[in-house]
């Protein structure tokens, strides 16, 4: 089966650059990426590279090699399906909010009305790839919405068929290009040989055959929550041991280090820090504990809900143990927020630490200056569900009332940090990890502390510059 068409329902964090690298190694195949959000689509059709809706290191380049040539971003759902031989559905699978399941189960809403949309539009014979993430059985639902579209052929007409495969995709955030060019492994779940074929070749432009990994279409689903469900393990883990060595004088650094060293552990993942955020571990594990529950595993569930309670009660000890710090009460108190994305190198915000730790100190009363240098402050706004404080004219201060905290987006680290009791780190942002400590201690009320919840201060140079540090899980200072 040649591939010429592949059609992408979702231009978003994974959409976008995964179609944006297979057209690049693929000249030969048009690749058409749809979304039902206009503006999303013309940010990707955009002349002004800087402006692509997704920042990651490298897209860019990428994109700017393919787009136009086999590279397309359209809105014309139907028409890029029916010219499909493969169509990926990549479409957003978020926490149900409310009926049953809520808090917990995926809600397939968006890839169920993906499923109709391409029973209706595609023709002849397509291929149908789950590239979202997506509870295990998934595929037997979308398989039964497409069977379903069979009408009675008029005269003439070629009948449709479809094969449905797994294909999820294990990049991360930040590194999404690097990830896609030399992936650890490409993972195809399927039931016929033909179009499990069919997608390897695809891949094979530029992945060695060794790497992709052929299993069934349960397996495949399954391996995804899986694999993300184990990442996050382990920065639970590391986390309960960093509260643990802040108790005791141990460094989790150094601890690391020493179990990192061990091949059956090995180094990587093992990073204390705020808690994890982004759009997929709390999101796939949460939908793996609904699973458990589902088919009768109480003990199991509970296991992995554990990884999810440990995170979310990281990130409220992170800001208590601001708030105790400086001594009580941090009403009426700058704090400077350095770093909003859930992690470095990109412009994402979902579940991000900085949102739970800035509502905690903004329910404190705290005035927040934050800095990011990726993340608009319409985002920061929407995550916290208010508009940002007015500036006083007179004085270019925020007037935050008395006991009611108010926040502001600064446009440097020194206007965020100026007048600040405390600097808090939340994102690894490289440019955070070289400040001039003496210069920013200057702009601080004393005492002044500087919280890093990503150990990447160097303590001498903040201690030097007069200032107090919490490291995260460094109990030696
Ligand atoms: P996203 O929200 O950035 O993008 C999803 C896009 O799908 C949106 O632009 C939305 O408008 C579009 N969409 C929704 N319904 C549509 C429809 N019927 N037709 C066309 N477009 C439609 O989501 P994302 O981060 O790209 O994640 C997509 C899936 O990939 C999720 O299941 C996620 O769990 C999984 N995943 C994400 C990552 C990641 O790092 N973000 C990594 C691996 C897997
Ligand atoms: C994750 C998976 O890594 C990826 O394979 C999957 O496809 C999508 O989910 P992503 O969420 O984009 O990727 O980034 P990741 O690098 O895994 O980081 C997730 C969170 O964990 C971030 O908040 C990060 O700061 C945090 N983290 C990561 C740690 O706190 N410590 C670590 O050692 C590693």
């Amino acid at each position: 089966m040649m591939i010429k068409n592949i059609c992408c329902m979702g231009a978003g964090y994974v959409g976008g650059p995964t179609m944006a690298v297979i057209a690049d190694h693929c000249p030969n195949i048009q690749v058409t990426v749809v979304d039902l959000n206009q503006q999303r689509i013309d940010a990707w059709n955009d002349s002004d590279l800087s402006r692509l809706p997704v920042y990651e290191p490298g897209l860019d380049f990428v994109v700017d090699r393919a787009r136009g040539r086999n590279l397309h971003f359209s809105t014309d759902v139907d028409s890029a399906i029916a010219a499909a031989d493969i169509v990926f559905i990549s479409v957003n699978t978020p926490t149900k909010v409310k009926g049953l399941g809520a808090g917990q189960a995926s809600d397939l809403r968006w890839v169920e009305a993906c499923s109709r949309q391409v029973a209706n539009a595609a023709q002849g014979h397509t291929i149908v790839v789950e590239k979202s993430t997506l509870p295990v059985r998934t595929a037997e639902t979308i398989r039964t919405i497409l069977e379903a579209s069979q009408a009675p052929l008029q005269e003439g007409e070629v009948p449709k068929s479809f094969a449905v495969l797994s294909n999820p995709e294990f990049l991360a955030e930040g590194t999404a290009i690097r990830d896609l060019e030399c992936p650890d492994r490409v993972l195809i779940g399927g039931e016929d040989d033909d179009s499990i074929n069919a997608l390897a070749d695809v891949y094979m432009h530029w992945v060695e055959p060794a790497k992709i990994l052929r299993t069934n279409l349960w397996s495949s689903e399954l391996s995804k929550l899986t694999a993300n469900a184990f990442l996050a393990q382990r920065i639970s883990s590391i986390n309960s041991v960093a509260a643990l060595c802040e108790s005791t004088g141990a460094d989790v650094q150094e601890v690391a280090r020493a179990i990192g060293t061990d091949s059956r552990i090995g180094p990587k993942f093992l990073q204390s820090g705020p808690g994890f955020g982004g759009s997929c571990f709390q999101k796939d594990i949460l939908n793996l504990v609904y699973l458990c529950r589902h088919f009768g595993l109480p003990e199991v569930a509970s296991y992995w809900e554990s990884v999810v309670e440990l995170n979310t009660w990281q990130q409220h000890r992170i800001s208590r143990l601001i708030v105790q710090r400086l001594f009580g009460t941090v009403t009426g108190k700058r704090v400077a927020i350095l770093g909003f994305a859930f992690k470095a190198d990109t412009n994402d915000t979902r579940e991000a630490p900085a949102i739970r730790i800035a509502l905690d100190l903004l329910e404190e009363g705290a005035q927040l200056a934050i800095h990011d240098p990726k993340v608009e402050q319409a985002q920061i706004a929407r995550d916290l569900r208010e508009a940002p404080v007015e500036l006083d004219p007179a004085t270019g201060k925020s007037q935050g009332l008395s006991g009611v905290g108010s926040w502001l987006s600064a446009n440097s680290v020194e206007e965020a940090v100026e007048g600040a009791d405390a600097v808090v780190l939340l994102t690894e942002w490289s440019q955070y990890k070289s400040l001039d400590w003496q210069d920013l201690s200057r702009r601080m009320r004393r005492p002044a502390w500087v919280f890093d919840s990503r150990t990447i201060v160097d303590p001498d140079q903040v201690r030097s510059a007069g200032l107090r540090l919490w490291c995260v899980g460094n109990g030696s200072l």
